[in-house]
């Protein structure tokens, strides 16, 4: 499974440890982060990288700021992007299997290392469960597509 991952300034420390994480388990992982603690523009980051999840380059793509909250805003402006931020085990794996995220995000200064890997483990074993969840994720594509006109 190809990954890829964003990052602003706030999240450069836990992108470096999340990518290790993840290459150390057989991923290929695109970085496509900042790797400095410059001032960077989350909402550059978050949409580019979803622009990749959304053409294919990547399977799932994974999102990092302060809270996760501004990069993931900005990621779901791209058509076909469900990015979520989480900050529990529970939610990861839930956001894949019931809203079919493909995005997980989640904030450097929210959460720490090792719930940061359990969670990124929790949404990439999780498999969407398609059925009734996959009718609740095609209504919100038809409201993606109502307002993209
Ligand atoms: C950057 O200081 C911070 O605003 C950003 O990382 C993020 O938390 C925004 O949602």
């Amino acid at each position: 499974m190809k990954l890829i991952i964003g990052n602003d300034h706030a999240g450069t420390e836990l992108k470096f440890e999340i990518q290790e994480y993840l290459e150390e388990k057989g991923y290929e992982v695109i970085n496509y982060g900042t790797d400095t603690n410059e001032s960077v523009h989350y909402p550059q980051i978050g949409a580019a990288v979803a622009e990749k999840v959304a053409a294919g380059e990547a399977d799932l793509g994974i999102l990092i700021c302060g809270t996760g909250v501004g990069i993931s805003l900005a990621a779901n402006k791209v058509p076909g992007i469900r990015a979520a931020v989480c900050s529990d085990v529970t939610t990861a794996h839930l956001v894949r299997e019931h809203n079919h995220a493909n995005i997980l995000a989640f904030g450097a200064r929210i959460v720490g290392s090792e719930l940061a890997k359990d969670m990124v483990d929790a949404f990439l074993n999780a498999k969407p469960l398609g059925g009734r969840h996959e009718e609740r994720v095609e209504m919100i594509t038809a409201v993606e597509k109502k307002y993209s006109k």
